[in-house]
């Protein structure tokens, strides 16, 4: 694999991963082997972006439904037809549905192949191809099959992204803004400074953003790959943004979103987090395109989020703020929070 000034070495426990920011898809020639890399994609990447075909293709179907065992078996049975042994590479050109699954079919197929990433959606190079973790969701259950193992590199092309729908956008700006709410404060003044057509319309000013995050992850997961302690936090929003995605068929992003703004809201009762700064993340929400508020029923979230893996006996741990670009792990018991989601969503 060729080293370029741009590339920049993450040391994880089991391996050390390039990240190649600022390469056209065009470099991948260089990183792998041409006549043993086979690239995963999806149907709409390939329509989109057909150089996609000078590459040995297995393309599945677009969308999370897709994101299941039945995909990864015909993706093997590709794999078995390209004669892949464990020199080929596999390489995930595409957003997280793509990541996952590549990444997860990749660490099965003859107990493990090298692999690599292009993330082609602004969440899959902020967050989703970054962190090790693979794999697939049984029906209904997300994520719920999968490993933690690192690719060998991940290519960030910034130009792929200019075909993304604006709801792609964002929905990957979601994640962006729970970056700098939990650990970036100088990044959230960053995104009060400019708007969403900014980063599309200016290259580096959108490069150094998407850098700025996949660094930002980058850290937290090598603090604690294994999702014991810190990591944790990359949930801020996602508790209750997760219930209510289920529960009324939003975007991820959207979710968050109120789950961002509940968590906030929850955050001044207990941490004193301040008024203004929950003013701040609200304004940046919206001004991103993101919504605030939910007509919800409030009984129905609670019993999902009493589903939730992270619950403990009676409690929830959920992640508060202390004010912008700080962030805290708190134990809440059930009673709180039913209380709590009953206040806001049947208001
Ligand atoms: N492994 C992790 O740590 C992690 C973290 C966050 C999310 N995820 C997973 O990521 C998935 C969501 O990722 P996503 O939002 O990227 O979804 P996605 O992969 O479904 O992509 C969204 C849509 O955009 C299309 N698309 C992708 N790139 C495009 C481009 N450049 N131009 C035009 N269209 C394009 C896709 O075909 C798809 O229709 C979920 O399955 C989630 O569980 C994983």
């Amino acid at each position: 694999m060729v080293e370029t000034e741009e590339s920049i070495e993450i040391a994880f426990s089991e391996k050390r991963v390039k990240y190649f920011f600022n390469h056209p898809l065009s470099a991948l020639h260089q990183l792998t082997d041409p006549l043993n890399t086979v690239v995963i994609t999806d149907d709409n990447l390939v329509s989109l972006h057909p150089e996609l075909r000078n590459h040995q293709l297995i393309v599945i179907p677009a969308g999370e439904q897709h994101k299941q065992q039945v995909t990864v078996d015909d993706i093997i049975s590709q794999l078995i037809n390209f004669e892949a042994t464990r020199q080929t590479w596999v390489v995930g050109v595409g957003g997280g549905v793509v990541t996952d699954i590549a990444g997860y079919a990749a660490s099965v197929y003859m107990r493990g192949l090298r692999y690599g990433f292009v993330p082609t959606t602004v969440l899959a190079q902020v967050d989703a191809a970054i962190g090790g973790k693979n794999g697939i969701d049984a029906g209904l259950y997300k994520n719920i099959i999968g490993v933690i193992r690192q690719p060998e590199f991940i290519l960030f092309d910034h130009e792929l992204l200019q075909t993304l729908p604006d709801e792609q956008w964002i929905n990957g700006f979601a994640e962006i803004i729970k970056h700098a709410a939990i650990a970036d404060a100088e990044m959230f003044e960053m995104l009060e400074a400019h708007t969403l057509q900014d980063y599309r319309t200016n290259p580096a000013l959108l490069a150094e953003l998407i850098q700025r995050n996949a660094l930002l992850k980058s850290d937290f997961v090598q603090r604690d790959e294994f999702e014991k302690g810190d990591r944790k936090k990359l949930n801020f929003g996602h508790t209750l943004g997760h219930a209510v995605e289920n529960l009324y068929s939003l975007p991820h992003g959207f979710a968050v979103s109120i789950g961002m703004v509940a968590a906030a809201s929850l955050s001044m009762r207990r941490t004193g987090f301040p008024q203004s700064d929950y003013d701040r993340l609200i304004a940046v929400l919206k001004g991103y395109g993101l919504p605030v508020d939910l007509e919800a029923d409030g009984t129905e979230v609670m019993k999902l989020l009493k589903m939730d893996k992270k619950r403990v006996s009676d409690q929830i741990s959920v992640i508060l703020l202390n004010r912008i670009g700080e962030s805290v792990i708190q134990p809440i018991p059930v009673t709180e929070l039913e209380a709590f989601c009953t206040e806001t969503f049947n208001s």
